[in-house]
């Protein structure tokens, strides 16, 4: 099984090393990777989406945190010196999206980590080494909390189900099996035949792209729809439940994922079908009161204009292309997370699990 993964993210070498990561932008026809050695390549890389999917951009930060120390000579430089970078490569790549939380929960877990070792009479070399440690423990627990987040979330699924999913959160999004499609993976390899309606997911189409080769790699029944089939195929009794990743989970479970998903959550409602989130701990915010206090990314008129490589809108037409939506909790049936399952989901039954 674990075969047909591919590594999303991979650092190459020592601490003269690079980022290398799949050019998303490219599937599903080309399977390609890029190599990141400046942290100006990794904020761009990020910024267009050759990177995506919250945990993703999370690990992508941490590392690009490190290729940004390489401009200090590290033979020369003071500890201050290198927080001053550290901070100024932080704060850079934080500017690159807003909603994912997982860019500045793992930015400020890269900061904090230096601020410990201050006064530890380490050299700046040991410093910058840990940090590259640092940020691959990001990446390795990232692993281990998406194949535990399939773990308790597989048992919500029974053999034979139809289930509806949106965007990608598959092994593309994270390092190894995903949020969302871990449950899937995981109920494949116990056996469980599922068929996956996969949203193409407008206008940049993650579903389509991502998710649905993802799944297609796994042998795992795969349906391609249009966003605007979801209630078509709900109606016609197809699916059983709809199962999603997350971008920012506030204290009261008001959930930001990918623009169409909270569309999905009240025609789920209406048809009486489950609606479930899978996300690690470190994509709620608990910062955030709700989902109204989440910063939505807005982005560029030419993904809606030009959706597919051609005009598909007059020019001069105003648009308004919010890439992400909060599905209030109330929607929610249960949240899967590595720790386990939430449900009800609210603010109390959040900070039972996650502070505990
Ligand atoms: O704009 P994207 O492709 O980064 O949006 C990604 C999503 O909305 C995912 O569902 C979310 O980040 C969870 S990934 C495990």
């Amino acid at each position: 099984m674990a075969s047909s993964f591919v590594k999303t993210l991979e650092w190459k070498g020592g601490l003269d090393g690079h980022l290398s990561l799949i050019d998303q932008t490219l599937l599903p026809t080309r399977l390609q990777t890029i190599d990141c050695k400046d942290v100006e390549s990794i904020w761009e890389a990020i910024k267009v989406l050759r990177v995506r999917g919250a945990p993703a951009i999370g690990i992508a930060a941490a590392y690009g945190v490190c290729v940004g120390l390489q401009e200090l000579d590290l033979t020369a430089c003071s500890e201050q010196d290198l927080l001053e970078r550290l901070n100024e490569v932080s704060a850079y790549l934080a500017q690159s999206r807003p909603t994912a939380v997982n860019l500045f929960w793992a930015l400020d877990r890269m900061t904090t980590k230096a601020n410990s070792l201050l006064a530890k009479q380490l050299t700046t070399t040991q410093i910058a080494q840990t940090l590259l440690q640092e940020a691959q423990a990001i990446h390795d627990e990232d692993r281990i909390m998406c194949r535990a987040i399939g773990s308790y979330g597989a048992e919500l699924l029974e053999q034979g189900m139809g289930v509806i999913t949106h965007c990608n959160a598959g092994g593309l999004a994270t390092s190894e099996y995903g949020t969302a499609l871990s449950l899937f993976f995981t109920a494949h390899e116990q056996g469980k035949e599922l068929t996956i309606y996969v949203d193409e997911t407008r206008p940049l189409l993650q579903g389509a792209r991502l998710t649905a080769w993802e799944l297609l790699r796994s042998n795992i029944n795969t349906v391609l729809i249009c966003d605007n089939m979801a209630a078509q195929v709900m109606h016609e009794g197809k699916v059983q439940a709809v199962v999603t990743g997350a971008d920012r989970i506030a204290a009261n479970g008001d959930a930001a994922n990918k623009i169409g998903t909270y569309g999905l959550a009240v025609l789920a409602r209406h048809h009486n079908i489950p609606f479930y989130i899978a996300a690690p701990s470190n994509t709620f915010d608990l910062t955030l009161e709700s989902g109204d206090d989440i910063p939505i990314e807005v982005r560029a008129d030419e993904e809606i204009t030009c959706g597919f490589g051609r005009q598909t809108g007059p020019d001069g037409v105003a648009t308004y292309n919010p890439a992400f939506d909060v599905t209030p909790a109330e929607l929610i049936t249960a949240i899967v997370t590595e720790k386990g399952i939430i449900q009800p989901v609210n603010q109390s039954q959040i900070s039972e699990l996650l502070l505990a």
